[in-house]
């Protein structure tokens, strides 16, 4: 059984898509830690309700490497095996990145490469695209960045807020983190440069 690392700073509800899934016996996995930097994190409480290992690691007054050297530290003593951002509101260091390389997924609320950073949903309303939606990609170095493992589009609709959009856009987020997931867990993804291909 793999263990599952999760970093969160707040609603957590990725997070809880997991959780279920893992539940259900979907994602063949455990949580074997949440860590947040915010200790008011909604779902530092609910890894708490589900007797999850939660941890508060406050980054307050550190600089990124410290702070990251102690969240790896945690994450290495649960033994964990994939890392899953889940609406973690830091930038990794490179050393955080190399202490799991290929071993770190994010998901992001836009089609990467568009819309990268804060505001992805805003972006894509600002911008007039017809069309948004999520992607997973394995975390490296650059913001955004990294090899894409899933992609799902949201057309954006007349009258769409950034709250009515986002809203379809994270259901389609908790399904498509927990495919990501399986993927990576079952071996068959091969990552050649920025293209992930899929063993059959
Ligand atoms: C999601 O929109 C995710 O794409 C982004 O941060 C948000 C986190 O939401 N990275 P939640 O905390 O998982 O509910």
């Amino acid at each position: 059984m793999k263990n599952l690392g999760i970093l969160l700073s707040g609603r957590g509800s990725n997070f809880e898509a997991i959780a279920r899934n893992i539940q259900a016996g979907t994602i063949p996995a455990r949580i074997a830690v949440v860590i947040s930097n915010k200790e008011d994190a909604a779902g530092l409480s609910r890894a708490n309700e589900m007797g999850l290992k939660s941890l508060f690691l406050p980054s307050k007054g550190k600089d990124r490497e410290t702070y990251d050297r102690e969240v790896v530290a945690s994450l290495k003593e649960y033994q964990v095996d994939l890392v899953c951002l889940a609406g973690f509101m830091r930038v990794l260091s490179p050393y955080f990145v190399r202490a799991f390389p290929g071993r770190i997924l994010n998901i992001h609320p836009a089609l990467l490469p568009a819309f990268p950073g804060l505001d992805a949903q805003k972006q894509a309303l600002d911008y007039g695209v017809q069309f948004t939606g999520c992607t997973v990609h394995v975390v490296d170095e650059g913001v955004d960045t990294g090899p894409i493992i899933r992609q799902a589009v949201v057309p954006i609709e007349a009258g769409d807020t950034v709250e009515s959009l986002s809203a379809r856009i994270l259901t389609e987020e908790h399904r498509i983190y927990s495919e990501a997931i399986r993927l990576m867990l079952s071996g068959r993804v091969r990552i050649e440069g920025r293209r992930a291909t899929f063993e059959p």
